[in-house]
Protein backbone atom coordinates (compact mmCIF):
# COMPACT_ATOMS: atom_id res chain seq x y z
CA UNK A 1 0.00 0.00 0.00
CA UNK A 2 1.34 3.68 -0.85
CA UNK A 3 1.22 6.35 1.28
CA UNK A 4 -2.58 8.04 1.74
CA UNK A 5 -0.70 11.55 1.12
CA UNK A 6 1.47 10.46 -1.91
CA UNK A 7 -1.86 9.19 -3.56
CA UNK A 8 -3.84 12.62 -2.93
CA UNK A 9 -1.42 14.26 -4.99
CA UNK A 10 -2.38 14.76 -8.62
CA UNK A 11 0.25 14.81 -11.39
CA UNK A 12 1.53 17.97 -13.28
CA UNK A 13 -1.34 18.50 -15.99
CA UNK A 14 0.65 21.21 -17.81
CA UNK A 15 3.79 18.19 -17.74
CA UNK A 16 1.51 16.23 -19.16
CA UNK A 17 -0.30 17.90 -21.70
CA UNK A 18 3.33 19.13 -23.12
CA UNK A 19 4.67 15.47 -22.96
CA UNK A 20 1.49 14.18 -24.94
CA UNK A 21 2.68 16.91 -27.76
CA UNK A 22 6.08 16.02 -27.20
CA UNK A 23 5.15 12.43 -28.37
CA UNK A 24 2.63 13.24 -30.89
CA UNK A 25 5.77 15.12 -32.35
CA UNK A 26 7.83 12.14 -32.13
CA UNK A 27 5.78 10.22 -33.59
CA UNK A 28 5.69 12.29 -36.42
CA UNK A 29 2.85 14.48 -36.17
CA UNK A 30 2.87 18.25 -37.05
CA UNK A 31 1.83 19.72 -33.58
CA UNK A 32 2.17 23.61 -32.52
CA UNK A 33 2.30 22.97 -28.53
CA UNK A 34 1.32 26.27 -27.13
CA UNK A 35 2.10 24.22 -23.63
CA UNK A 36 5.33 24.60 -22.61
CA UNK A 37 6.13 26.18 -19.55
CA UNK A 38 9.44 27.14 -20.40
CA UNK A 39 11.48 30.02 -22.61
CA UNK A 40 12.11 28.66 -26.17
CA UNK A 41 15.74 30.41 -26.30
CA UNK A 42 18.85 29.12 -25.55
CA UNK A 43 21.05 29.63 -21.98
CA UNK A 44 23.33 32.84 -23.30
CA UNK A 45 26.55 31.99 -24.52
CA UNK A 46 28.27 33.60 -21.69
CA UNK A 47 26.38 31.94 -18.59
CA UNK A 48 27.24 28.71 -20.64
CA UNK A 49 31.12 29.20 -20.94
CA UNK A 50 31.18 29.84 -16.64
CA UNK A 51 29.44 26.66 -16.26
CA UNK A 52 32.09 24.89 -18.97
CA UNK A 53 34.95 26.65 -16.96
CA UNK A 54 33.40 25.51 -13.50
CA UNK A 55 34.00 21.74 -14.90
CA UNK A 56 37.57 22.43 -16.48
CA UNK A 57 38.72 24.59 -12.65
CA UNK A 58 37.41 21.31 -10.95
CA UNK A 59 34.61 22.91 -8.94
CA UNK A 60 32.72 19.88 -8.75
CA UNK A 61 32.21 19.38 -5.10
CA UNK A 62 29.59 19.37 -2.75
CA UNK A 63 29.10 23.26 -1.71
CA UNK A 64 27.97 24.97 1.74
CA UNK A 65 23.92 23.36 1.40
CA UNK A 66 22.38 26.81 1.09
CA UNK A 67 24.29 27.66 -1.82
CA UNK A 68 28.42 29.33 -1.87
CA UNK A 69 28.48 33.07 -0.38
CA UNK A 70 29.28 34.29 -3.95
CA UNK A 71 26.21 33.65 -4.90
CA UNK A 72 24.12 34.30 -1.98
CA UNK A 73 25.82 37.46 -2.04
CA UNK A 74 25.12 37.78 -5.69
CA UNK A 75 21.53 37.50 -5.13
CA UNK A 76 21.41 40.12 -2.31
CA UNK A 77 23.13 42.48 -4.47
CA UNK A 78 20.39 41.48 -7.39
CA UNK A 79 18.10 41.36 -4.97
CA UNK A 80 18.94 45.48 -3.49
CA UNK A 81 19.47 46.74 -6.72
CA UNK A 82 16.26 45.30 -8.98
CA UNK A 83 13.73 45.28 -5.66
CA UNK A 84 15.14 47.51 -3.21
CA UNK A 85 15.12 44.77 -0.77
CA UNK A 86 18.12 44.39 1.77
CA UNK A 87 18.71 40.79 2.34
CA UNK A 88 22.35 39.31 4.06
CA UNK A 89 23.82 36.23 2.62
CA UNK A 90 22.54 34.13 5.50
CA UNK A 91 18.82 34.98 4.62
CA UNK A 92 19.24 33.68 1.44
CA UNK A 93 18.48 29.86 0.73
CA UNK A 94 19.29 28.47 -3.18
CA UNK A 95 18.15 25.24 -4.01
CA UNK A 96 17.56 23.09 -7.03
CA UNK A 97 14.43 25.30 -8.81
CA UNK A 98 11.29 27.85 -7.25
CA UNK A 99 9.61 24.36 -7.08
CA UNK A 100 11.79 22.92 -4.77
CA UNK A 101 12.34 26.36 -2.79
CA UNK A 102 8.67 26.16 -2.61
CA UNK A 103 8.67 22.81 -1.15
CA UNK A 104 11.30 23.76 1.26
CA UNK A 105 8.86 26.65 2.36
CA UNK A 106 6.22 25.24 2.83
CA UNK A 107 8.02 22.57 5.21
CA UNK A 108 9.46 25.02 6.82
CA UNK A 109 5.92 26.43 7.40
CA UNK A 110 3.55 24.51 8.03
CA UNK A 111 1.77 22.32 10.78
CA UNK A 112 -0.45 19.71 10.12
CA UNK A 113 -3.84 21.00 8.95
CA UNK A 114 -2.98 24.76 8.55
CA UNK A 115 -4.30 26.50 5.70
CA UNK A 116 -2.98 28.39 2.86
CA UNK A 117 -4.62 30.95 1.01
CA UNK A 118 -4.25 30.23 -2.91
CA UNK A 119 -5.98 32.74 -5.11
CA UNK A 120 -7.29 30.96 -8.16
CA UNK A 121 -6.63 30.77 -10.95
CA UNK A 122 -3.04 29.38 -9.62
CA UNK A 123 -0.13 27.59 -10.53
CA UNK A 124 -0.88 24.15 -10.36
CA UNK A 125 1.66 22.87 -8.24
CA UNK A 126 1.35 25.25 -5.00
CA UNK A 127 -1.91 23.06 -4.12
CA UNK A 128 -0.05 19.90 -4.37
CA UNK A 129 3.52 20.99 -2.41
CA UNK A 130 0.91 22.56 0.58
CA UNK A 131 -0.52 19.56 0.26
CA UNK A 132 2.72 17.38 0.44
CA UNK A 133 3.75 18.95 3.70
CA UNK A 134 0.45 18.66 5.59
CA UNK A 135 -1.21 21.65 4.54
CA UNK A 136 -4.50 22.39 3.32
CA UNK A 137 -4.21 24.92 -0.16
CA UNK A 138 -7.56 26.89 0.20
CA UNK A 139 -8.11 28.07 -3.30
CA UNK A 140 -10.35 31.35 -3.10
CA UNK A 141 -11.19 32.43 -6.78
CA UNK A 142 -11.03 35.68 -8.09
CA UNK A 143 -13.02 37.67 -10.50
CA UNK A 144 -11.83 38.68 -14.28
CA UNK A 145 -13.23 42.11 -13.26
CA UNK A 146 -10.32 42.47 -10.74
CA UNK A 147 -8.09 41.07 -13.59
CA UNK A 148 -7.85 37.97 -11.77
CA UNK A 149 -6.36 39.62 -8.30
CA UNK A 150 -7.26 39.28 -5.27
CA UNK A 151 -8.69 41.77 -3.03
CA UNK A 152 -8.56 42.24 0.68
CA UNK A 153 -12.78 41.58 0.83
CA UNK A 154 -11.77 38.21 -0.88
CA UNK A 155 -9.10 37.21 1.72
CA UNK A 156 -11.22 37.90 4.33
CA UNK A 157 -13.59 35.79 3.44
CA UNK A 158 -10.90 32.67 3.04
CA UNK A 159 -9.23 33.44 6.31
CA UNK A 160 -9.73 31.34 9.62
CA UNK A 161 -7.88 30.32 12.56
CA UNK A 162 -5.93 28.17 10.42
CA UNK A 163 -4.65 30.58 8.14
CA UNK A 164 -0.89 30.36 8.30
CA UNK A 165 -0.20 31.87 4.68
CA UNK A 166 -1.29 33.80 1.63
CA UNK A 167 0.52 32.97 -1.74
CA UNK A 168 1.01 35.75 -4.14
CA UNK A 169 2.11 34.75 -7.76
CA UNK A 170 3.27 38.08 -9.38
CA UNK A 171 3.81 38.28 -12.41
CA UNK A 172 0.94 35.14 -12.58
CA UNK A 173 1.13 31.52 -14.41
CA UNK A 174 -1.53 31.42 -15.70
CA UNK A 175 -3.15 34.39 -15.85
CA UNK A 176 -0.18 36.83 -16.73
CA UNK A 177 -1.25 39.66 -14.73
CA UNK A 178 0.87 41.74 -12.48
CA UNK A 179 -0.24 42.88 -9.23
CA UNK A 180 0.13 46.82 -8.52
CA UNK A 181 1.86 48.37 -5.55
CA UNK A 182 -1.52 50.07 -4.42
CA UNK A 183 -3.19 45.74 -4.96
CA UNK A 184 0.14 44.30 -2.90
CA UNK A 185 -0.03 47.01 -0.15
CA UNK A 186 -3.86 45.58 0.11
CA UNK A 187 -2.66 42.10 0.83
CA UNK A 188 0.20 43.62 3.19
CA UNK A 189 -1.93 45.00 5.38
CA UNK A 190 -4.26 42.33 5.63
CA UNK A 191 -1.24 39.81 5.86
CA UNK A 192 0.72 42.18 8.83
CA UNK A 193 -2.69 42.64 10.52
CA UNK A 194 -3.02 38.94 11.17
CA UNK A 195 0.48 38.06 11.47
CA UNK A 196 0.42 35.24 8.47
CA UNK A 197 3.33 34.81 6.26
CA UNK A 198 3.22 35.57 2.74
CA UNK A 199 5.04 33.27 0.19
CA UNK A 200 5.51 35.64 -2.60
CA UNK A 201 6.42 33.98 -5.91
CA UNK A 202 8.13 36.67 -8.45
CA UNK A 203 9.96 34.14 -10.98
CA UNK A 204 8.89 35.83 -13.45
CA UNK A 205 9.56 39.48 -12.77
CA UNK A 206 12.12 40.07 -15.36
CA UNK A 207 8.79 39.33 -18.06
CA UNK A 208 7.21 42.45 -17.70
CA UNK A 209 5.30 44.31 -20.92
CA UNK A 210 4.25 47.66 -21.66
CA UNK A 211 4.03 50.17 -18.58
CA UNK A 212 4.20 47.72 -15.83
CA UNK A 213 6.65 46.77 -13.73
CA UNK A 214 7.41 44.75 -10.41
CA UNK A 215 7.06 45.42 -7.21
CA UNK A 216 7.62 42.62 -4.46
CA UNK A 217 5.55 42.60 -1.64
CA UNK A 218 8.45 42.32 0.74
CA UNK A 219 9.71 45.98 -0.21
CA UNK A 220 6.97 47.45 1.27
CA UNK A 221 7.74 48.07 4.44
CA UNK A 222 9.42 46.11 7.21
CA UNK A 223 6.73 44.44 9.12
CA UNK A 224 5.60 42.86 5.45
CA UNK A 225 9.16 41.99 4.59
CA UNK A 226 9.64 40.10 8.00
CA UNK A 227 6.75 37.80 6.97
CA UNK A 228 7.68 37.34 3.41
CA UNK A 229 9.23 34.81 1.97
CA UNK A 230 10.50 35.74 -1.48
CA UNK A 231 10.82 33.08 -4.15
CA UNK A 232 12.37 33.76 -7.16
CA UNK A 233 15.36 32.28 -9.70
CA UNK A 234 16.59 31.86 -12.88
CA UNK A 235 15.03 29.43 -14.83
CA UNK A 236 12.76 31.68 -16.72
CA UNK A 237 14.35 34.99 -17.29
CA UNK A 238 17.67 33.33 -18.36
CA UNK A 239 16.07 30.50 -20.15
CA UNK A 240 17.66 28.31 -17.70
CA UNK A 241 14.92 25.69 -16.95
CA UNK A 242 17.01 22.71 -16.94
CA UNK A 243 20.13 24.08 -15.15
CA UNK A 244 17.12 23.80 -11.94
CA UNK A 245 18.68 26.41 -9.77
CA UNK A 246 16.15 28.57 -7.70
CA UNK A 247 16.42 30.66 -4.19
CA UNK A 248 14.42 32.06 -1.43
CA UNK A 249 14.99 35.59 0.62
CA UNK A 250 13.83 35.62 4.02
CA UNK A 251 14.08 36.18 7.75
CA UNK A 252 17.41 34.20 8.92
CA UNK A 253 15.58 31.79 11.35
CA UNK A 254 13.10 30.39 8.67
CA UNK A 255 16.01 30.69 6.55
CA UNK A 256 18.06 28.43 8.67
CA UNK A 257 15.10 25.97 8.98
CA UNK A 258 14.68 25.49 5.34
CA UNK A 259 18.31 24.94 5.09
CA UNK A 260 18.38 22.13 7.23
CA UNK A 261 15.25 20.72 6.18
CA UNK A 262 17.38 20.56 2.54
CA UNK A 263 20.81 19.22 3.74
CA UNK A 264 18.97 16.04 4.59
CA UNK A 265 16.97 16.28 0.97
CA UNK A 266 19.35 17.32 -1.24
CA UNK A 267 22.54 18.59 0.03
CA UNK A 268 23.63 21.70 -2.19
CA UNK A 269 22.20 22.60 -5.16
CA UNK A 270 24.20 21.53 -8.34
CA UNK A 271 27.69 23.24 -8.36
CA UNK A 272 28.28 23.98 -12.09
CA UNK A 273 24.73 25.28 -11.87
CA UNK A 274 25.47 27.31 -9.52
CA UNK A 275 28.54 28.85 -11.14
CA UNK A 276 26.32 29.68 -14.27
CA UNK A 277 23.66 31.03 -12.09
CA UNK A 278 26.21 33.97 -11.02
CA UNK A 279 27.10 34.48 -14.82
CA UNK A 280 23.21 35.37 -14.91
CA UNK A 281 23.03 37.22 -12.42
CA UNK A 282 26.08 39.47 -12.19
CA UNK A 283 26.84 39.53 -16.35
CA UNK A 284 25.27 42.06 -19.08
CA UNK A 285 21.64 41.60 -18.74
CA UNK A 286 21.13 42.42 -22.71
CA UNK A 287 20.08 38.82 -22.86
CA UNK A 288 17.01 39.21 -20.88
CA UNK A 289 15.87 42.99 -22.38
CA UNK A 290 16.16 40.33 -25.97
CA UNK A 291 13.91 37.60 -24.87
CA UNK A 292 11.74 40.30 -23.50
CA UNK A 293 11.20 42.10 -26.50
CA UNK A 294 10.77 38.45 -28.99
CA UNK A 295 7.51 37.76 -26.02
CA UNK A 296 6.69 41.24 -25.81
CA UNK A 297 5.93 41.04 -30.16
CA UNK A 298 4.27 37.44 -29.68
CA UNK A 299 2.12 38.56 -26.75
CA UNK A 300 0.53 41.53 -29.28
CA UNK A 301 -0.01 39.20 -32.04
CA UNK A 302 -1.74 36.28 -29.66
CA UNK A 303 -3.58 39.08 -27.79
CA UNK A 304 -4.89 40.87 -31.31
CA UNK A 305 -5.23 37.26 -32.94
CA UNK A 306 -7.85 36.33 -29.65
CA UNK A 307 -9.80 39.32 -29.44
CA UNK A 308 -10.67 39.54 -33.24
CA UNK A 309 -11.63 35.60 -33.38
CA UNK A 310 -15.50 35.35 -32.67
CA UNK A 311 -16.23 32.71 -29.47
CA UNK A 312 -12.59 33.68 -28.18
CA UNK A 313 -11.38 36.47 -24.89
CA UNK A 314 -8.71 37.03 -22.72
CA UNK A 315 -7.65 39.91 -20.75
CA UNK A 316 -4.34 40.97 -22.39
CA UNK A 317 -1.42 39.79 -19.90
CA UNK A 318 1.03 41.86 -18.94
CA UNK A 319 3.89 39.45 -17.57
CA UNK A 320 5.10 36.22 -18.44
CA UNK A 321 4.59 33.87 -20.97
CA UNK A 322 1.07 33.02 -21.38
CA UNK A 323 -2.40 34.17 -22.48
CA UNK A 324 -5.23 32.92 -20.55
CA UNK A 325 -8.10 32.38 -22.94
CA UNK A 326 -11.95 32.61 -21.78
CA UNK A 327 -13.23 29.54 -24.21
CA UNK A 328 -16.86 29.60 -22.21
CA UNK A 329 -18.31 30.70 -25.08
CA UNK A 330 -17.94 27.51 -27.27
CA UNK A 331 -19.17 24.84 -24.48
CA UNK A 332 -22.76 24.73 -26.51
CA UNK A 333 -21.16 23.80 -29.25
CA UNK A 334 -19.00 20.65 -31.20
CA UNK A 335 -17.59 19.17 -33.71
CA UNK A 336 -18.51 16.16 -35.94
CA UNK A 337 -21.22 14.65 -33.03
CA UNK A 338 -18.52 15.60 -30.17
CA UNK A 339 -19.40 18.51 -27.56
CA UNK A 340 -17.34 21.02 -26.65
CA UNK A 341 -18.91 21.62 -22.80
CA UNK A 342 -15.73 22.45 -20.80
CA UNK A 343 -12.11 23.26 -21.67
CA UNK A 344 -10.77 19.98 -20.97
CA UNK A 345 -12.78 19.15 -23.67
CA UNK A 346 -11.51 21.57 -25.79
CA UNK A 347 -8.10 21.14 -25.24
CA UNK A 348 -8.67 17.36 -25.99
CA UNK A 349 -10.33 17.81 -29.01
CA UNK A 350 -8.19 20.57 -30.25
CA UNK A 351 -4.98 18.78 -29.97
CA UNK A 352 -6.59 15.48 -32.13
CA UNK A 353 -8.62 17.57 -34.31
CA UNK A 354 -6.53 20.31 -35.03
CA UNK A 355 -3.58 19.06 -33.43
CA UNK A 356 -2.86 22.33 -31.33
CA UNK A 357 -1.79 21.47 -27.78
CA UNK A 358 -3.13 24.29 -25.25
CA UNK A 359 -3.63 23.07 -21.12
CA UNK A 360 -7.01 23.10 -19.93
CA UNK A 361 -7.77 25.82 -17.01
CA UNK A 362 -9.34 22.80 -15.10
CA UNK A 363 -6.00 22.23 -13.27
CA UNK A 364 -5.71 25.93 -12.48
CA UNK A 365 -8.70 26.14 -10.98
CA UNK A 366 -10.67 28.04 -13.74
CA UNK A 367 -12.52 25.45 -15.89
CA UNK A 368 -13.70 28.14 -18.17
CA UNK A 369 -9.67 29.11 -19.98
CA UNK A 370 -7.27 27.53 -21.30
CA UNK A 371 -3.42 28.56 -21.34
CA UNK A 372 -2.08 29.40 -24.32
CA UNK A 373 1.85 29.72 -23.71
CA UNK A 374 4.07 32.05 -26.34
CA UNK A 375 7.39 30.29 -25.45
CA UNK A 376 7.52 29.04 -29.28
CA UNK A 377 8.77 30.81 -32.66
CA UNK A 378 6.80 33.37 -34.17
CA UNK A 379 5.59 31.28 -37.23
CA UNK A 380 4.90 28.33 -35.44
CA UNK A 381 2.34 30.73 -32.85
CA UNK A 382 1.09 32.71 -36.17
CA UNK A 383 0.13 28.37 -37.85
CA UNK A 384 -0.84 27.51 -34.62
CA UNK A 385 -3.16 30.81 -34.18
CA UNK A 386 -4.76 30.22 -37.61
CA UNK A 387 -5.41 26.67 -36.67
CA UNK A 388 -7.50 27.22 -33.74
CA UNK A 389 -9.41 30.08 -35.72
CA UNK A 390 -10.33 27.15 -38.11
CA UNK A 391 -11.02 24.63 -35.47
CA UNK A 392 -13.56 27.24 -33.54
CA UNK A 393 -14.86 28.44 -37.47
CA UNK A 394 -15.49 24.82 -37.74
CA UNK A 395 -17.61 24.19 -34.65
CA UNK A 396 -21.36 23.93 -35.09
C1 LIG B 1 4.75 30.35 -11.06
C2 LIG B 1 5.89 29.40 -11.09
N1 LIG B 1 6.64 29.27 -9.99
C3 LIG B 1 7.67 28.41 -9.96
C4 LIG B 1 7.99 27.64 -11.06
C5 LIG B 1 9.13 26.66 -10.94
O1 LIG B 1 10.30 27.11 -11.50
P1 LIG B 1 11.63 26.24 -11.44
O2 LIG B 1 11.86 25.73 -12.82
O3 LIG B 1 12.71 27.20 -11.03
O4 LIG B 1 11.45 25.14 -10.47
C6 LIG B 1 7.23 27.73 -12.22
C7 LIG B 1 7.53 26.87 -13.38
O5 LIG B 1 6.72 26.60 -14.23
C8 LIG B 1 6.16 28.64 -12.24
O6 LIG B 1 5.40 28.79 -13.33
Amino acid sequence: MLSKKAQSISPSPTLAIDAKAKKMKADGVDVIGFGAGEPDFDTPEHIKDAAVSAIHDGFTRYTPVAGMLDLQQAICEKLQADNGLTYQPNEIVVSNGAKHSLTNVFAALLNPGDEVIIPAPYWVSYSEIVKLNDGVPVIVPTQAENNFKITPLELAGAVTSKTKAILINSPNNPTGQVYTAKELQAVADFAVARNLYVVSDEIYEKLIYGEHEHVSIASLNEKIKDLTIVINGVSKSYAMTGWRIGYTACRADIAKTMSSIQSHATSNPNSIAQKATIAALTGSQQCVADMKVAFSQRRDYMVDKISATPGLSCIEPTGAFYVFMDVSSLFERSLNGQAVQTSDNFAALLLEQAKVAVVPGTGFGAPNYVRLSYALGMEQIKTGMTRIENFINQLK
